[in-house]
């Protein structure tokens, strides 16, 4: 065992490995350096990039721009309490004012997503007491404490909940989610009854404060709704007196094309929470931005909530320069560019691969759904396989794609296409071609029909 193998060793005996049995966490691969779309390990070995990491390296691996205002305010001023104003802190507000949709003009700024998430909450729970109930959807992730948690729809809810770590309050809505709609319907005829259900179970719930969705459904399938579910989602919560909070911490800085999801349907939600690509993962940091239909009650209300490290200085600094850089790469015609040449090899490789049974996203967030057989949709895995560790196809695949230097996630069901905004159609066609083998070995376990992949993406 060389010295760095047992060092790595050393580390996964002693750091909590996370949302995993430590017994599966011996030795995570180490990583030497990255640079644009690969990163590279202790080996030599490259790899491409195809998930921005946990879809939050949006800029690629050393961004000079980024870099040089981070490492300035480092030799400057890394930290000051929040009630104190600092330059970074009022660049950083200054460039969230010029980028949020309009309307949403006062942030909280925090640690992560998950701290994003448990502000909003308080937000509406205080805003709209003594209504306190959560409505979330199951297909959805949003962070990992308490309220975050508890408004997880996926597997990660599970274990939290048996253990008591998460707040009372939350009901779960059905997802938009057409592949597989769970009122057995189908576009257009549907009625988009997704949507419609909400105002029912609204008014029958009762004390509801606040819906909390992902405008494109994130980890749990790079859901694109269809174009009237959010028009139709703002006038129910409207008519119900009911906060709609958007969840953009991985759907938001241009990931699907814009640089907020919700522009994509004009909809202004009542709060927006972001992390992850507002500073392209160069520093941690969390944004909660609430419209005044939210920030007028704490005029004369205490906004009880804050961190130590609320508006730190050095994590803020990241946050003019990426948006800077996001204008730029916007107004390069890139991002329209490779995500359309993205569209069509994605959809080439559903024409190829029998496995595929749904192929959906938009801009550079996308899903590869796999199913055992085409016609009656069987999925490989389900969200269950999760929790008992049952070995997953995707991870298969995923795997396969690893070992000949493609990194992208995999989830119980579907994997991750999520590349850094600066890869080129070169690049893709590079990360499409190892893609294109790994998938012969889902191929080998489908059983044949002579049905064309699914294409939920239309919406895009
Ligand atoms: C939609 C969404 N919300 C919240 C979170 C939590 O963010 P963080 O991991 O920064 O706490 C995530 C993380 O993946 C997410 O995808």
């Amino acid at each position: 065992m060389t010295d760095a193998e047992k060092r790595v060793k050393e580390l996964a005996a002693h750091a909590f490995g996370t949302w995993s049995k430590q017994n599966a966490y011996k030795s995570p691969k180490l990583i030497t350096d990255a640079e644009g779309i690969y990163f590279y390990d202790d080996k030599g070995k490259t790899y491409i990039d195809f998930s921005s990491q946990l879809m939050c390296s949006n800029l690629g691996h050393k961004n000079k721009v980024v870099i040089e205002a981070i490492v300035k305010q480092a030799e400057k001023l890394p930290y000051m309490a929040p009630g104190f104003a600092t330059e970074s802190q009022m660049e950083a507000i200054e460039a969230l004012n010029s980028i949020m949709p309009e309307g949403l003009n006062k942030f909280f700024i925090s640690s992560s997503g998950t701290e994003a998430n448990e502000a909003a909450a308080k937000l509406v729970r205080q805003a709209k007491a003594p209504a306190y109930k959560l409505i979330s959807r199951y297909h959805s992730y949003h962070g990992a404490t308490p309220t975050a948690a508890a408004l997880t729809g996926d597997h990660r809810r599970g274990p939290s909940e048996q253990a008591r770590c998460v707040v009372p309050g939350v009901r779960f809505a059905p997802d938009c989610y057409c592949y597989r709609c769970p009122f057995a319907m189908e576009y257009p005829s549907c009625n988009i009854q997704c949507a419609r259900y909400l105002d029912y179970m609204f008014k029958e719930e009762g004390n509801i404060a606040a819906m909390v969705v992902e405008p494109v459904v994130g980890t749990n399938g790079r859901i694109v709704p269809p174009p009237e579910y959010f028009p139709l989602l703002r006038k129910i919560c409207d008519d119900n007196d009911v906060f709609l909070i958007a969840d953009e911490v991985m759907s938001g800085w241009f990931r699907t094309g814009k640089a907020f999801a919700m522009e994509h349907w004009n909809v202004k939600p009542d709060i927006m929470t972001t992390a992850k690509g507002a500073t392209a993962a160069y520093t941690p940091l969390g944004v909660t931005a609430a419209a005044d239909s939210v920030s007028d009650h704490f005029e004369e209300n205490m906004f009880c909530h804050g961190h130590t490290y609320a508006y730190h200085a050095l994590a803020a600094s990241a946050v003019k320069p990426s948006v800077s850089e996001y204008r730029r790469l916007e107004a390069s015609g890139l991002l329209k560019e490779v995500s359309d040449h993205l569209k069509v090899k994605l959809n080439e490789l559903a024409d190829k691969h029998e496995c595929i049974g749904d192929v959906r996203g938009i801009g550079h967030f996308w899903a590869l759904e796999l199913v055992k057989n085409r016609k009656t949709k069987e999925p490989f895995n389900v969200k269950a396989d999760k929790i008992t560790g049952k070995p997953l196809m995707t991870a298969k695949i995923s795997g396969e794609a690893m070992a000949n230097g493609l990194f992208l996630n995999a989830w119980y069901d579907t994997l991750v296409i999520a590349p850094p905004l600066i890869i080129t159609k070169e690049q893709v066609d590079e990360a499409i071609d190892i893609l294109d083998k790994a998938l012969v070995i889902g191929d080998n376990e489908v059983e044949s029909t002579d049905i064309p992949a699914s294409r939920s993406s239309e919406f895009s």
